[in-house]
């Protein structure tokens, strides 16, 4: 299996090192507009190896000649947000680059899976999508599994327990509106609602949801160790056919009551991509909430349609 990751950036660089430490495919080609940067972090992670004990090769590269045959393609090319900004700023610069990356990448391999990182995450999800022609079963986001798991870690550390232990569900886009779900949300099988009263867990609801720009405020760009590995367990549930269930972006088609709008929902993954979007039961506040979100994000892809690209 090779796995192409475009950006050698902070998430990029990420993504490449932990996949390589997961040692389930056989090459990561990390391939960024700055080459020697590419080949350095490539060939540093490639030095890991012998430490950390993994037989993944990493190379880097400019040019997408090596990224020929990928069965994953993730990008994560793009600039990030700086204090101040909001992921939907980010769009006129990050929605050329990806539709080019995407184009650049069908030149060399024609039917890869495609897992989007860049931002604004669900308006790019899109952007490839639609402009790649590949069905949205190949063609996904990443988002809600880093948001979720920063819900997860804020009620590990209230609760005082082993993050391990929390499993939660989180929908909508990767912005403020995102919505996080107390009510499919456990402590080592207990109904997050028996274990910590509403307003704690309101707070942290409220903090998840702007979790991304706490870490911009604290780092003056956006957060990687999480994003990367988020995006690699992605990679992993693929190429093992796991069939795991997270929450990714992608387009909706009736689910929900939405359509023709890119939103994370639970799904299915496995070497097909996407096998299946997981509806589950929501009361009229939740669904309200993701339809909101869903309406958010909507006038972001107007705003790309108008970009004409
Ligand atoms: P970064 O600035 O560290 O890296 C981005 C890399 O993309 C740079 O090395 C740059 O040279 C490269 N690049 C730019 N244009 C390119 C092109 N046309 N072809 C190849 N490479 C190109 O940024 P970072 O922190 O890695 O973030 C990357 C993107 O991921 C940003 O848009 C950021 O907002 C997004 N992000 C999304 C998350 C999510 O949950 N979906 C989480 C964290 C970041
Ligand atoms: C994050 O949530 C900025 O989308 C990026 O960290």
């Amino acid at each position: 299996m090779k796995v192409t990751v475009v950006g050698a950036g902070n998430v990029g660089a990420t993504v490449a090192n932990v996949l390589a430490h997961k040692d389930i495919v056989n090459e990561v080609v990390l391939l960024d507009l700055k080459g020697d940067m590419a080949r350095g972090k490539a060939l540093d992670s490639w030095q890991q190896a012998p430490i950390d004990y993994y037989s993944t090769t990493l190379t880097g590269t400019e040019s997408y000649d090596d990224t020929e045959g990928s069965d994953i393609v993730v990008i994560t090319a793009g600039i990030p947000r700086k204090p101040g900004m909001s992921r939907d700023d980010l769009i006129s610069t990050n929605a050329k680059i990806v539709t080019s990356v995407v184009k650049s990448i069908l030149e060399k391999t024609p039917n890869p899976i495609i897992i989007i990182v860049s931002n604004p995450l669900d308006v790019m999800t899109y952007a490839a999508q639609s402009s790649s022609g590949l069905p949205s079963n190949r063609v996904f986001g990443m988002a809600g599994i880093l948001d979720t798991a920063r819900y997860r870690a804020f009620l590990a550390t209230e609760l005082k327990v082993s993050p391990k232990e929390i499993q939660a569900l989180l929908l909508g886009g990767h912005g403020d509106t995102m919505v996080p779900l107390p009510r499919y949300t456990t402590v080592a099988g207990i109904p997050l609602t028996e274990m910590l009263e509403e307003d704690k867990i309101n707070a942290i609801v409220e903090r998840t949801k702007k979790g991304g720009g706490e870490l911009v405020k604290l780092m003056g760009t956006s957060a990687w160790y999480a994003p990367g590995a988020a995006a690699a367990q992605m990679v992993e549930a693929i190429v093992k056919n796991e069939n795991r269930i997270f929450p990714c972006c992608v387009k909706m088609e009736g689910q929900y009551g939405l359509k023709d709008v890119f939103l994370g929902v639970p799904v299915k993954l496995n070497r097909e991509g996407i096998a299946e979007v997981i509806e589950i039961g929501l009361n009229k506040d939740e669904l309200a909430m993701l339809h909101d979100s869903a309406s958010h994000v909507k006038k972001v892809m107007d705003t790309f349609d108008g970009m004409n690209l």
